[in-house]
């Protein structure tokens, strides 16, 4: 396909990346077919990235994955968007179709709707979800948890005309409202997602003592060792489940390998080696 011999090569743009697990998924994705299959990471400041991603395919590269603070600009160096992406304005996927023509893919959305409803057994079809956080991580889902139809969608941020902005462009998919964290309904949601970088820094956004309940889904992006700020915040307030994104890292990776090699690897002996690192 590439002309050149060897493994197919792929890579994860970042800035920083060093820490990412990526390589190790999909280490363990290539095992299950037997594939041979080169992925490394390529730490690239914003001035360097397009150069950086050009470079790449034009080498022989099969397929990249991108993550912070390059997703925005991969949606625009690639020749051609899927409906999700144009939708996130992000790519995280880029696959090779020839040398000067490049794919973009975004499969952060369908990846946590997976977590949550094939690992994690919960409905969204029907639900009243809360999403904190109106920047590229809210943007990156909103499509794929609208097309499972939840009955209310709340975007509740920091800066509400952020978030008014966001659930005015997402309108047409569904029942989607805005509002700052203290106007959000004092009454437990379904569904609680962070997509805030708040917990990063340790902190968690401010909301109504009661929105979050014993049967209330809290449910963080970020991701890290051990439980995250928002996961235990969620627990003191008596939800039963808290969760972090490791399931949807896993899932979304799995989305990337369905494109570039035409079969979707088994999730779960993944997620369980992570479990155990
Ligand atoms: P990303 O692409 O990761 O979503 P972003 O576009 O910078 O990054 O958005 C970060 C999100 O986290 C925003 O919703 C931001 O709120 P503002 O729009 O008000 O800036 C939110 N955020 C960051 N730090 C926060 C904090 N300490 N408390 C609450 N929200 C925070």
């Amino acid at each position: 396909m590439t002309g050149n011999s060897g493994p197919q090569r792929f890579v994860l743009f970042g800035h920083p990346v060093s820490h990412s697990w990526s390589p190790f998924i999909h280490g363990m994705f290539a095992r299950q077919f037997d594939h041979v299959v080169d992925y490394k990471v390529q730490d690239v400041t914003p001035a360097g990235f397009r150069h950086a991603v050009i470079n790449f395919f034009v080498e022989g590269g099969s397929g990249a994955n991108v993550t912070l603070p390059h997703k925005p600009a991969a949606a625009e160096i690639v020749n051609e968007l899927s409906a999700r992406a144009e939708r996130a304005r992000a790519v995280n996927t880029i696959v090779r179709r020839s040398a000067t023509e490049l794919y973009g893919e975004n499969t952060d959305g369908v990846g946590l709707v997976t977590d949550l409803m094939r690992n994690l057994g919960v409905t969204v079809g029907g639900a009243r979800l809360l999403i904190l956080g109106a920047g590229g991580a809210t943007r990156g889902v909103l499509a794929p948890l609208l097309e499972q139809e939840p009955r209310e969608v709340r975007i509740a941020n920091r800066t509400p005309e952020r978030a008014r902005q966001l659930a005015e462009e997402f309108s047409d998919l569904g029942d989607i409202s805005a509002s700052g964290f203290d106007a959000v309904e004092d009454r437990p949601w379904d569904i609680v997602i962070n997509a805030t970088a708040a917990s990063l820094a340790g902190e968690v956004p401010e909301l109504p003592p009661r929105a979050v309940g014993r049967d209330t889904v809290c449910y963080d992006m970020a991701y890290g060792r051990g439980d995250t700020a928002f996961m235990r915040w969620a627990a003191g307030r008596g939800s039963q489940r808290a969760y972090k994104g490791w399931g949807m890292l896993v899932e979304q990776a799995a989305e990337s390998y369905l494109l570039w090699h035409g079969v979707r690897p088994e999730t779960k002996p993944v997620m369980g080696a992570l479990d155990r690192h």
